[in-house]
């Protein structure tokens, strides 16, 4: 229990006079005769801001959850509250969203009442935005981006070197690769989870084969070839999983960002999800993953709202305006090697029987 502070009263403890104070149109402050104040401007503002407290929202929480991801041991216990806290920002993401809708009913005619006041102040300053993007997994080097110099040159001194440092602290993706890593179950005394994956995967592509031989009748050689070839890319996609080289060279080219012992492990997640054990992890794998669905959608709905406002303008930023951030919301993506687990999933029926002895550990106990 906390002692009593005495009474309170409702606008000194939401501090309404710096909230409710701190919208100021610079149309207001410039107007004149000829341009006066901008009607619109107020709404610019205040879902500017609005979006600005959600941020901050979701990064109290979101550091929360770092906080437990950065212990030696993630007790089964915190799992309640990881889930909670990513599922309470999936939320939010949701709701912010639909502030576009609000956003969209100024026209792009108003907009331009008050827009060349506002060079070159321009998104790309949000911090917080920055901030959990980096917090989630998304450094400045490996997000799409003008370029990096310019990017980090659209900052204040003191921002720039708070987000690079940022940069040096372990994310989400980071602490979720670590503790995947450690999970146990997959390989177990004699039992090797792997071998008896990549036979069920081998018998699964097998019948795949003879298939497509038992209907090459009905084919003409250049679809049964194409059929082949699919195939021959399939086996090598399942086997891409399995060879270090091959996974380390697919991370130099940017198209995965785990470990290969991460992803086979959030992969047996997957398979498993109704053992118990496993029950809440594919719960945070979803979470992570609706988290990156809800910024890819919101990137879209905005590069499609500025090119709304700006038609084929640059942005206030300098940047090419929608063009740059449709190509952000294409490639700025997180958590998309567990998108892709989807590609190495099996019918429940396929699954490699797990020994009893495993399976024991994957089940509470009283
Ligand atoms: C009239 C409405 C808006 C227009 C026309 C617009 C336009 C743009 C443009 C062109 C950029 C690219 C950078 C630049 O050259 O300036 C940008 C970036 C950005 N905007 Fe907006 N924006 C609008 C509203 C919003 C709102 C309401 C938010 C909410 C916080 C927002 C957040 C951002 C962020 C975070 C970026 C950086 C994105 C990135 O680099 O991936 N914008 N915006």
């Amino acid at each position: 229990m906390h002692k009593s502070h005495g009474p309170v009263y409702y606008s000194h403890y939401l501090m309404l006079d710096k909230l409710l104070g701190a919208q100021e149109p610079l149309s207001r402050k410039y107007a004149s005769p000829e341009n006066p104040e901008s009607h619109e401007e107020t709404l610019f503002i205040v879902v500017h801001q609005a979006y600005e407290l959600w941020f901050k929202q979701i990064l109290h929480d979101l550091d929360s959850v770092l906080v437990i991801f950065n212990k030696s041991v993630v007790e089964d216990s915190d799992f309640g509250i990881i889930i909670q806290r990513l599922d309470r920002i999936t939320k939010i993401q949701t709701m912010i969203l639909s502030y576009m809708d609000i956003l969209e009913t100024m026209s792009p005619m108003d907009f331009l009442e008050f827009r060349s006041l506002l060079v070159p102040a321009s998104g790309f300053q949000s911090t917080q935005f920055r901030e959990i993007e980096i917090k989630l997994g998304l450094n400045t080097n490996n997000r799409e981006s003008i370029d990096r110099e310019f990017f980090l040159g659209r900052l204040t001194e003191g921002d720039r070197d708070r987000l690079t440092q940022l940069e040096n602290a372990p994310s989400l993706l980071r602490l979720v690769e670590k503790w995947l890593e450690r999970m146990p179950f997959t390989v177990s005394g004699q039992f090797n989870f792997w071998d008896e994956y990549k036979k069920s995967i081998a018998d699964f592509l097998a019948e795949d084969e003879a298939t497509i031989m038992s209907n090459m009748a009905g084919l003409s050689d250049k679809d049964l070839q194409g059929q082949l070839e699919n195939l021959k890319i399939t086996r090598e996609t399942f086997s891409s999983l399995f060879d270090v080289e091959l996974h380390q060279k697919i991370i130099e080219l940017g198209q995965r960002k785990l470990s290969q012992k991460a992803i086979l492990n959030a992969l047996f997640i997957l398979l498993y999800r109704h053992e118990p054990m496993l029950t809440l992890p594919q719960q945070m794998i979803t979470l992570m993953m609706n988290i990156d669905e809800n910024f890819t959608t919101w990137r879209q709905r905005h590069a499609l709202m500025a090119h709304r406002m700006l038609g084929t303008k640059i942005g206030t930023g300098g940047s090419s305006g929608h063009q740059y951030l449709k190509r952000a919301a294409d490639s700025n993506r997180v958590f998309m090697d567990l998108f892709n687990l989807s590609t190495y999933l099996l019918p429940s029926s396929r699954l490699p029987v797990i020994p009893t002895e495993v399976r024991r550990q994957l089940n509470f106990h009283v």
